[in-house]
């Protein structure tokens, strides 16, 4: 069977280094290890519109910073189809069918739902749309017959769903589906990358985001900043690692190699732990490591995307044709899916040959 990626996005904002680490990064490295044979990366327009309803422009507007940053940190769409979620109109057909195989309750069991109803308070006024946003990125999934989901762990939930749609439309109706599996970051730290003020997760209406493209010297100040122990008030006094914002980060950001190029006094991440624990290393010191580090890692995003954003008619090119070639693989899918629920009336011989005889005698 082939090896199918199928991620994405909602264009609400640019991408920030939670994004990154949580699954930009290593959908740059599974795009490079040849070991798949499609890789669609979606912009999902249609999801954010479903709690973004009052603002299309914000949408609009946020589809190509996605593009941009996509690109720009290594997704090639040689390599990758980069697609936009509003120009597979097959995909809210399918969403439809799938309607039908969940229950309200399931949908109201579903934890990220929950806790994205509390964020918004939409409190009674839940928009139906978004509700049901579940159902829909099942479609996205099962349209590319994607085998591999890689996100963060908050997707879970949605993968959880799709497979339980996939195995009751294949158990009613034949095989047809392929069941999805999540790919999750592998390192802990990545999971759920904490905001720059130490709160549970990066988000823009909080404001402790560092961007994808922030520019070097905000990085700088925002990593200068940031939340580390309160209780590590003298250098020589032992620190905490455990919600250490700063630690938390050098584990999603740092190896080895790094300290030989900016903080040679230390082999590895271990041995600087070690020492910040003991007592007698300084924040500034650990905070200006990170900041080294993460200075390097972003420098060449940041200059390519700078590249492409002189040639945004380019950019368009890409999501276009993603687009249409996707459409033509979940047109595919629908055509099966709507055979095996015997909605095929016109193109099947056998159906109006059965009429006929039906009527016969
Ligand atoms: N729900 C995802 C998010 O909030 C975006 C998304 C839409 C997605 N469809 C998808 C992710 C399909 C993975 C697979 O970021």
């Amino acid at each position: 069977m082939s090896k199918i990626i199928l991620t994405g996005d909602r264009p609400t904002g640019r991408l920030h280094i939670g994004h990154y680490v949580g699954s930009l990064r290593r959908r740059v490295e599974l795009q490079n290890s040849g070991e798949f044979d499609k890789i669609y990366i979606m912009i999902a327009d249609a999801q954010a519109l479903t709690d973004n309803s009052d603002n299309p422009d914000k949408i609009r507007e946020n589809i190509v910073e996605v593009a941009l940053d996509y690109m720009s940190a290594g997704i090639d769409p040689e390599k990758s189809t980069i697609l936009i979620q509003s120009m597979i109109p097959e995909l809210t057909e399918l969403t439809f069918y799938y309607a039908n195989l969940v229950t309200t309750a399931r949908l109201e069991r579903n934890p990220t739902i929950k806790s994205e109803l509390q964020m918004r308070e939409f409190g009674s006024s839940i928009p139906v749309g978004f509700y049901t946003y579940p159902i829909s990125q099942a479609a996205d999934i099962t349209a590319f017959k994607a085998t591999t989901v890689p996100a963060g762990e908050d997707q879970m939930p949605m993968v959880e769903q799709t497979q339980e749609i996939v195995q009751r439309f294949n158990y009613i109706y034949g095989e047809t589906l392929v069941t999805p599996h999540i790919l999750l970051p592998s390192n802990q730290a990545c999971l759920r990358l904490p905001g720059t003020d130490g709160k549970a997760k990066m988000s823009k209406s909080l404001g402790n985001c560092i961007y994808l493209s922030e520019e070097p010297d905000d990085m700088r100040k925002k990593i200068m900043s940031m939340y580390t122990d309160p209780e590590h008030l003298r250098v020589e006094d032992p620190g905490h690692l455990e919600g250490n914002t700063v630690f938390t980060y050098l584990d999603a950001f740092c190896k080895d190699d790094h300290f030989a190029e900016f903080l040679p006094e230390y082999n590895n991440l271990d041995e600087l732990k070690e020492h910040y624990t003991r007592g007698g290393l300084g924040d500034v010191k650990v905070k200006k490591l990170l900041n080294n580090i993460i200075q390097a890692e972003l420098a060449p995003i940041r200059e390519k995307r700078q590249m492409l954003q002189k040639d945004i008619p380019y950019v368009y090119e890409v999501l276009k044709k993603g687009s249409e070639e996707a459409r033509e693989v979940a047109a595919r899918t629908l055509d099966e899916v709507k055979a095996a629920m015997k909605i095929n009336y016109f193109d099947n011989d056998a159906l109006i040959q059965a009429s006929i005889a039906k009527y016969s005698n």
